[in-house]
């Protein structure tokens, strides 16, 4: 049987954050990223428009030969991926899985707050679906969460604007209207994955006392433990190392940002959905 390799979504490039401890993490794995990027941000869109958005990247995806697929997108997380599971999967085959970003980050959330209180900082669409607030009962239910939407900040990243002196009042205000909200606060998760790019200006912001999570490391670490459970999906993925990118965005253009991104030479395809 012919081996397939992992593939990876997201909206943009916020995906790639994760793709590179996946990277770090498992290398030897093949991977497929792609990038809706012409279609960015999700995160002010409709729950059927994200879905079907979603849907067609699945779709893609599976086109490649994927089994495996990681939504690298919090939005997309939040808003199709349950369906897609329940609705959709079955259709294209018994043996293929998606999985998400929000699950492993709440699982291990109970650990690393001492004072029980979260900041979440997401899209307006990741916090419509209360993803977090839900999952999070779950997991550790003594846990206050307080959820604040960034709705300017995927555009700034994808736009390469969140370096400007607006971007940057932008993004301060964000945070402190959240912590704001509650003084126990001693935990920020960036529940979208464009955020980790601006992580140094987030800690720089909201000082020492906080802690700063980041999804990359925990989704990589979750992969590791659901295929030492999956060996049978295990079996079936390539590992050569390689890493193939598609996106729905001018290549030029995606090649550029996405290098800067992963500090590493990316070549692109453009593909149309
Ligand atoms: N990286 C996506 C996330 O984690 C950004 C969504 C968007 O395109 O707005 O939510």
């Amino acid at each position: 049987m012919k081996k397939v390799p992992i593939g990876v979504f997201d909206s943009g490039y916020g995906g790639l954050t994760v793709l590179s401890e996946l990277l770090e993490k498992l290398p030897s794995y093949d991977y497929i990223y792609f990038g809706d990027n012409a279609r960015a941000p999700y995160g002010n869109r409709s729950f059927d428009v994200i879905y079907s958005y979603t849907l067609e990247a699945m779709e893609f995806l599976f086109s490649q030969g994927c089994e495996l697929i990681i939504i690298a997108c919090n939005t997309a997380s939040a808003k199709a991926l349950r369906s897609i599971q329940q609705n959709d999967l079955m259709r294209f085959g018994n043996q293929k899985r998606v999985l998400g970003v929000i699950r492993p980050c709440t699982e291990y959330i109970s650990s690393v707050t001492s004072t029980n209180c979260v900041g979440v900082l997401a899209t307006q669409g990741t916090v419509n679906s209360n993803s977090y607030g839900i999952e999070l009962k779950k997991f550790a239910p003594n846990v206050t969460l307080v959820q604040h939407a960034c709705p300017m900040w995927v555009s700034l990243i994808e736009n390469n604007m969140h370096n400007t002196d607006a971007g940057k009042m932008i993004i301060k205000a964000d945070i402190s209207t959240l912590l704001s909200q509650n003084k126990a606060i001693d935990t920020l998760v960036l529940a979208c994955t464009h955020y980790p790019v601006i992580q140094s200006y987030i800690e720089e912001i909201a000082g020492k006392e906080i802690q700063v999570l980041a999804q990359g490391p925990l989704v990589a670490d979750k992969l590791i433990d659901y295929l030492s459970r999956h060996t049978e999906l295990d079996n079936t993925l390539s590992k050569d190392g390689t890493v193939v990118y598609f996106t729905t965005e001018n290549s030029d253009f995606f090649d550029e940002a996405a290098s800067k991104f992963m500090n590493r030479n990316i070549r692109s395809s453009h593909i149309e959905l």
